[in-house]
């Protein structure tokens, strides 16, 4: 690829098969949003689906919880999701946040393994993957240990001592893709269990939770799943493991029977037990409509066109930014990553500042790194294009070098 133009792009767009897809969302004409991986588009739908079930509030009131089947929410698009990362139907919940069901996953490990206390992870996993281990920790004392180390050393660490292997799927900085199915493998020649967070893979990639024998998973909804800001997240917890469940979480949502007001807690006989609280029903509209876009998508085509973006990206910045400040902190080869590329720059936060102004959207995550996701239900050839050539004159004219591109925001 030497010389790549804009009508080569045109044409790779003209051949997309998701095509149409981003016509299902309601983008700004103007901009090129690449930051999928962070925050999804809206859909063309949601306004409506959330809309109705609003209307639906105030109509039959509580009636709702019954008559538009509320309640079952959680399980039902649980069950849309375990279709994307290739779990069965009841092995998936929909339920606050990634953060708090990395706590009940991996509380559940300590019951599901005992006699072993290592949380093995990588130093550079997500900060809130850490934080609840590390909060853990501090509860439980010298019942468990947390040990973080760099991915390529991960292997050679598991041992008898590992109770769970604790990683996410695709690094949120990097974008770097573990081999899910060898590390799985791997952890369970040793007896150790797996936690996989999802985060930065479900919706972007075909997932096999079942065929690698994970045992864990977690994920968000806000992300490629375009659930909306704050969307609900989901676990994963795989069949042979969840009636062993006794959450250490346990709220009343989780019970067996929640309007029996039974004041000793029983779990529920499934996936459901993991429940802690009542659903976030209006939350939940949003994100049921981001999964069921899926639906009609073959994620083997999401996967294809999330690796020729990623390509597409890294072989013009290496045509048109040569000699301009950018280290690629990605993955060369975009098919060991997932849907972003990541480069360094020493003024990092201020060029992304800039290109926001010039409408071109991706984020900084410090301390000096610069990511580009591409949501491949919407982000076109183009789009890669119009952004490094952008991202060539911001680098090339210092851009970036004025005060107002320096003030920090309190989100990067
Ligand atoms: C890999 C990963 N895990 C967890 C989270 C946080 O999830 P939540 O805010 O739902 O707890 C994020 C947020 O970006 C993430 O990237």
């Amino acid at each position: 690829m030497t010389d790549f133009t804009r009508e080569v792009a045109e044409a790779m767009d003209a051949r997309d098969p998701l095509s149409a897809c981003r016509g299902w969302f309601m983008l700004p004409p103007d901009v090129i949003y690449l930051d999928g991986n962070s925050l999804g588009a809206l859909p063309g739908a949601t306004p409506k689906r959330v809309a109705r079930v609003v209307e639906d509030w105030g109509r039959d009131l509580i009636g709702s919880w019954n008559h538009h089947d509320w309640i079952g929410w959680p399980r039902r698009v649980g069950d849309r999701i375990a279709r994307l990362i290739g779990a069965e139907p009841g092995e998936v919940i929909v339920a606050d946040s990634t953060s708090i069901n990395l706590f009940k996953l991996l509380t559940a490990s300590l019951e599901l393994n005992p006699g072993r206390r290592t949380i093995l992870s990588e130093v550079d996993n997500f900060p809130t993957d850490l934080h609840v281990a590390q909060g853990l920790r501090r509860l439980l004392g010298e019942q468990i240990d947390l040990r973080t180390m760099e991915a390529s050393r991960l292997p050679a660490a598991l041992d008898s001592d590992v109770l769970v292997l604790m990683l996410t799927h695709v690094n949120y900085r990097t974008g770097a893709m573990h081999d899910m199915a060898a590390l799985t493998a791997a952890a369970r020649r040793v007896g150790a269990l797996t936690l996989w967070d999802l985060s930065h893979s479900a919706g972007a990639m075909p997932l096999a939770l079942n065929a690698a024998g994970v045992d864990l998973a977690v994920g968000g909804g806000y992300k490629f799943l375009n659930g909306g800001p704050g969307a609900p997240a989901y676990l994963f917890v795989a069949k042979r493991w969840i009636e062993r469940i006794q959450p250490a979480l346990a709220g009343w949502m989780g019970h067996a029977r929640p309007f029996d007001f039974d004041t000793s807690y029983a779990p529920a006989s499934g996936i459901e037990r993991l429940l802690v609280g009542t659903p976030p029903v209006i939350s939940l509209a949003a994100l049921d409509v981001g999964i069921e876009l899926f639906e009609q998508v073959d994620l083997r085509l999401v996967r294809a066109k999330s690796i020729a973006l990623g390509t597409l990206f890294r072989h013009l910045v290496t045509q048109e930014c040569a000699g301009l400040g950018l280290t690629l902190v990605s993955p060369a080869d975009a098919g060991q990553c997932g849907s972003q590329v990541s480069y360094a720059h020493s003024d990092g936060y201020a060029v992304i500042q800039a290109l926001i102004e010039r409408q071109v959207i991706g984020d900084f995550r410090g301390p000096d790194v610069m990511r580009f996701g591409f949501a491949p239900l919407y982000v076109r050839h183009v789009d890669v294009f119009d952004a490094v050539l952008a991202l060539r004159d911001v680098l090339k004219t210092r851009a970036w070098d004025q005060p107002r591109f320096h003030l920090r925001a309190l989100v990067t």
